[in-house]
């Protein structure tokens, strides 16, 4: 009988948005008549139709596929240089970042996790808590914690606490070396945003502390104020201490088309387990080659169309639709007296739940008596407790009714 990897085992649950699923559908199962009227503002999944732009390249792309002449059979494992260089020049110009150091995917979510196949055990990793958690999730299965305690910690994870307390911002260990750092920005799921100051005072540490940045970037497109970091590589240094993955699929609905990048810069450096300085780039170039064929080039050629003229008026209209929730629900959170955070420049919004009422008492009272699917900030960590996500991805029209029953069962 083959030995599995027991790592699998110390998951505590299953996977949060599968396992709102089933509680959702559980729900539905037992009173039918609520299933109509159910709003989902759960899982942060697009609603809005793809861009015109977008369409129309796919079409054309799914074309070519029709000749042998323009026919296009494996693509290159890191992307076609067309996408690749579309993104330097629309998302990092006078940043530095070359074609090269792109890699094309199909999603961020995957990305993130596979990521630890190239680092290699021992490493102490911190996250930040409430955490996106396919990070804590993927350094489970690969080995790198122990069990998990009361708290629903992984025993060797450092766990950086967000709360009102600190504003959301994750203090900098002060004495502590850290291998591996997860920063998401804006965040999932508090929707705060880092300060340039703030991501400054990372990349210092990082440099200073030979720690590498696993920086997630996937709702950069959502910030509004103009003096916030889209990309960690606008912060001097971080192209020695940092990788950073984007996404295609909140900005330009590919959630279910499926296409994202990681930058990793050619002079980023680990060690062997001899302490000789390794470059990274090649290890995930070779790691991609092997076990990745890339994302289809009809989808390429649609995530091209983002950076054309009618593409960037199109998203940005998508962004600016969604956002438009968000404020929609800031507002009806605020009118029933709820602490309210994010929402501003992510289109998450992160509230305190009312006194004496837990996270997922919240998530139920939200299901069974305003019909609305919310995440319970427990799901996202121990220091999400006392807190739950609204995603405002969802149509105008669902928004507004959220909004109409948060201030009748909350206010
Ligand atoms: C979320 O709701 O946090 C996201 O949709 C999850 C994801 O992007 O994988």
């Amino acid at each position: 009988m083959p030995r599995i990897n027991d790592h699998f085992l110390k998951l505590k649950a299953g996977y949060l948005f599968p396992e709102i699923g089933r509680r959702v559908t559980q729900f539905t199962d037992s009173h039918p008549e609520a299933a109509e009227d159910l709003i989902r503002c759960g899982i942060g999944d697009v609603t809005e139709p793809l861009p015109e732009a977008c369409r129309n390249a796919i079409h054309e792309a799914i074309d070519e596929l029709g000749t042998r002449q323009s026919f296009h059979g494996y693509g290159p494992e890191q992307g076609y240089a067309f996408l690749r260089e579309a993104i330097v020049d629309h998302q990092f110009p006078g940043i530095g970042i070359d074609a090269d150091e792109i890699f094309i995917s199909d999603g961020a979510k995957c990305d993130t996790g596979n990521i630890l196949d190239i680092f290699g055990p021992g490493n102490r990793i911190a996250i930040t808590d409430p955490v996106y958690p396919v990070y804590v999730d993927t350094n489970v299965m690969a080995g790198n914690t122990g069990d998990c305690d009361r708290e629903g910690k992984y025993q060797g994870l450092l766990y950086l606490p967000c709360t009102s307390a600190n504003q959301f911002g994750p203090e900098i260990p002060a004495n502590e070396k850290i291998d591996l750092i997860y920063l998401c920005y804006p965040n999932n799921p508090t929707g705060e945003a880092i300060s340039r100051e703030q991501l400054t005072a990372w990349v210092t540490y990082a440099r200073k502390n030979d720690s590498i940045i696993l920086y997630d970037a996937a709702y950069e497109a959502f910030i509004q104020e103009s003096d916030l970091p889209r990309s960690i590589f606008e912060i001097d240094g971080a192209r020695d201490c940092a990788i950073e993955f984007r996404s295609f699929s909140k900005n330009a609905g590919f959630t279910g088309v499926r296409c994202a990048y990681t930058i990793i810069p050619k002079n980023l450096t680990g060690k062997t387990a001899t302490g000789m300085q390794e470059a990274i780039h090649p290890l995930w170039l070779r790691r991609q080659s092997t076990k990745f064929n890339g994302a289809s080039y009809p989808v390429q050629r649609g995530a091209e169309a983002v950076f054309s003229r009618k593409g960037r008026v199109q998203v940005k209209e998508l962004t600016d639709y969604y956002m438009n929730n968000a404020s929609l629900l800031r507002t009806a959170c605020q009118t029933a007296e709820l602490e309210v955070y994010g929402g501003i420049n992510s289109p998450y919004v992160w509230v305190a739940c009312p006194e004496g009422v837990d996270s997922w008492a919240m998530f139920d009272l939200m299901l069974e008596k305003a019909h609305v699917v919310i995440t319970p900030g427990a799901g996202f960590g121990a220091a999400g407790e006392g807190y739950f996500r609204i995603s405002a991805f969802n149509s105008l029209e669902n928004v507004e009714e959220v909004c109409r029953r948060i201030v009748r069962h909350l206010g």
